[in-house]
């Protein structure tokens, strides 16, 4: 396929010269998808491979390198139809095919859990396949658009969200003018199967990302471009506090292997700008890297920290982004 040799999209090599010489070069590249558009999120296993992405047709795929490129892993909807489904990106098909989000795999047991916008939380069990529904509603209420997922890896518990009580799948485009603080993050307790509310009143949550020591969880409010640090244990469990606001609209957040939090920013206007801005817990801005105009689209889903690469996740692209930066001190040896 002529899209498999796709690679090196732009290097730009800066030179700046106090305090010290530094020779620092970008690349942006792309992992190409089979006929397919819409990598919004990413997991890696805990053998390193992948990424893994849910795409806009329903279906999960795994990277397998340059020659063998991405695969069939599994899918979300027990009623999905491979002809009608493979390659669409349609919403109206989605009740179908299922609409993956947001996913991580618990290591320790190589299950990989995924939000659904359709299906709910599910589960694909080691090895691939046909994804299990493990819940579908919470605190008694139903879900309407699961979006974001992380895992405790200490504990298994899953966190994810619903990003919205009111509007669905369908309805994003009256959601995203809305005020709505339907939102909510719920965990599932993989030792008693159970699902519960851990905060609700969230506007628009998009995005999670649970702290290294498990003390404390950020999440995504889209609506008021912010981002809000709920405690899960210690003296100020169940509380919240807003952290920091965005200029622009932030989607996924994950963490890295530092600790830190890279968050998806996307800027409309005057130009469009998609940026991964890296924050620490206590939400002090630490970096800030533009993908744009070489990372053409309209919105940047996630910036998924790996391995010294970020890796770019779209509504659209028929490609995976990977950008890597390289730093050397001119006077090291
Ligand atoms: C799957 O979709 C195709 C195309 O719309 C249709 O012809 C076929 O009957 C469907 N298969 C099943 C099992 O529903
Ligand atoms: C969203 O909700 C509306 C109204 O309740 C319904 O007509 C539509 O089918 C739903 N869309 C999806 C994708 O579930
Ligand atoms: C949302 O709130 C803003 C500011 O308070 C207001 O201008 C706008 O009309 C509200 N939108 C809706 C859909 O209620
Ligand atoms: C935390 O909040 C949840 C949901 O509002 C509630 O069910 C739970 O009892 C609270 N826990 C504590 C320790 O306050
Ligand atoms: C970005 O995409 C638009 C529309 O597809 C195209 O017109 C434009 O030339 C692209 N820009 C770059 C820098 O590739």
């Amino acid at each position: 396929m002529a899209l498999r040799t796709m690679s090196i999209l732009s290097i730009f090599i800066l030179f700046s010269s106090f305090p010290s010489p530094i020779l620092c070069a970008s690349i942006l590249r792309g992992l190409p998808l089979p006929l397919v558009t819409g990598p919004l999120a990413f997991a890696f296993d805990a053998g390193g491979h992948g990424p893994y992405t849910g795409v806009g047709d329903g279906r999960i795929l795994v990277y397998q390198g340059s020659i063998t490129g991405f695969v069939e892993y599994g899918h979300t909807s027990p009623i999905r139809n491979k002809t009608l489904c493979d390659g669409t990106n349609s919403v109206d098909l989605a009740t179908i095919c299922g609409k993956p989000s947001g996913l991580g795999f618990y290591d320790k047991t190589g299950e990989l859990f995924i939000a659904d916008s359709i299906y709910g939380l599910v589960m694909i069990p080691p090895g691939g396949g046909v994804g299990k529904q493990l819940a579908t509603s919470a605190g008694g209420v139903a879900f309407r658009l699961p979006d974001a997922l992380d895992v405790d890896q200490s504990t298994g518990d899953v966190y994810f969200t619903d990003l919205s009580g009111v509007y669905n799948l369908s309805q994003t485009g009256d959601l995203v003018t809305s005020n709505d603080t339907s939102g909510r993050l719920i965990k599932y307790d993989p030792k008693t199967k159970q699902v519960s509310v851990v905060f609700d009143g969230l506007a628009g949550a998009s995005g999670t990302a649970i702290s290294e020591d498990g003390s404390f969880i950020l999440v995504i409010e889209l609506l008021k471009t912010q981002v809000r640090k709920i405690w899960l244990k210690g003296p100020k469990k169940n509380t919240s506090e807003v952290l920091l606001t965005f200029t622009g609209s932030p989607d996924k957040i994950r963490r890295n292997i530092a600790g830190d939090f890279w968050v998806a920013v996307s800027i409309s206007s005057p130009n469009v700008e998609l940026l991964g801005q890296r924050i620490n817990g206590d939400g002090k801005l630490l970096e800030t890297v533009n993908f744009s105009p070489k990372f053409n689209t309209t919105m940047v889903t996630e910036v998924h920290p790996y391995n010294n690469g970020l890796y770019l996740g779209s509504l659209d692209l028929n490609y995976v982004g990977v950008y890597r930066e390289f730093k050397r001190y001119l006077d090291d040896n």
